[in-house]
């Protein structure tokens, strides 16, 4: 069987709900407290044993590639001021023996074709999707690091999902299957945004995916879907036709980042745990509760 090595990031969206502080700059590069978020997904993948981020990028992403790159001048002054522990921390970004690959999605056509864009550099193995702006915390072993576990207990497809309140179901893939052990479920019917009375449960996919190489002839084949754009979702439906494909309920607590509640609830809350940080933090906040009342 063959481990999940690589993991591919669908970075080109126009992040247009954080406007205008994506009209350059994208909006994976957005900072919880002292980290981009695409930092938090690298990691994430990096601590579940992957070794190659694949990085889909669109037009104003080169701040994305900076970010994995050496920083030769930062280091240069950081060393010659003997500032060693920022140094590890602008180093330590991309751990030697991890590599990074970017691909440039050309056309903005949706996260189907970006995973897609990711074909010549995946090959034909099984790998790992991660949306950024889903960013999850969890106390034990990283969202990533427990879907893995799931793949290699049923060698094939995994899709990480929590329960959403059904009035949402129109900004998610909503998934539907008999629960096979505590927590995961196979999928046999799995939607992109329906309405509320469509949704054929109340499982939400978030931005985690473990998907077998199945996946890219779907993706070839996949016609737009909602929105207009070639949907993951879509071709995931059309994989389970030939194979099985799993949902897990992973757990750990997601922000949804790419919403400005989502994005200051995951700021509030590792600014509450950030080593540095927390009691400053905390005392500043029972300051303000005092203050507002
Ligand atoms: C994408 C997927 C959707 C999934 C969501 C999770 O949608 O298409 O199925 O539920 O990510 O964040 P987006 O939020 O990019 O519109």
């Amino acid at each position: 069987m063959k481990s999940i090595r690589k993991a591919v990031f669908p970075v080109a969206g126009m992040g247009t709900r954080f406007l205008p502080a994506t009209k350059a700059s994208p909006k994976e590069m957005l900072p919880i407290v002292d980290k981009p978020l695409i930092q938090y997904a690298a990691d994430e993948a990096i601590a579940a044993g992957i070794d190659t981020l694949i990085f889909i990028i669109g037009r104003n992403k080169r701040a994305i590639a900076d970010h994995f790159d050496k920083a030769y001048e930062l280091e240069v002054e950081l060393e010659a001021k003997q500032k060693t522990k920022l140094l590890k921390l602008a180093r330590d970004v991309v751990p030697d023996h991890v590599s990074c690959i970017f691909i440039r999605q050309a056309e903005a056509l949706g996260l189907g074709h970006a995973v897609l864009c990711a074909a010549p550099a995946v090959g034909d193995e099984p790998f790992a999707v991660i949306l950024a702006d889903d960013l999850v915390k969890s106390d034990g072993p990283n969202v990533m690091e427990q879907m893995i576990a799931v793949y290699n207990e049923y060698h094939a497809s995994v899709i990480g999902t929590e329960t959403i309140d059904k009035s949402e179901s129109s900004k998610y893939g909503m998934v539907a299957g008999p629960e096979v052990a505590p927590g995961i479920a196979q999928v046999d019917k799995i939607v992109e945004k329906p309405a509320p009375e469509d949704a054929p449960s109340d499982q939400g996919v978030v931005g985690r995916y473990i998907l077998t190489p199945g996946i890219f002839e779907k993706l070839r084949t996949t016609g737009r879907g909602a929105g207009g754009e070639i949907q993951l979702t879509d071709a995931i439906a059309a994989l389970r036709e030939d194979e099985k494909v799993y949902a897990y309920s992973f757990k750990g607590r997601r922000y949804d980042c790419g919403s400005k509640l989502g994005y200051l609830e995951a700021t509030v809350e590792y600014a509450l745990c950030h080593d540095e940080l927390k009691d400053d933090f905390c005392n500043y906040l029972k300051h303000l509760k005092c203050v507002t009342k």
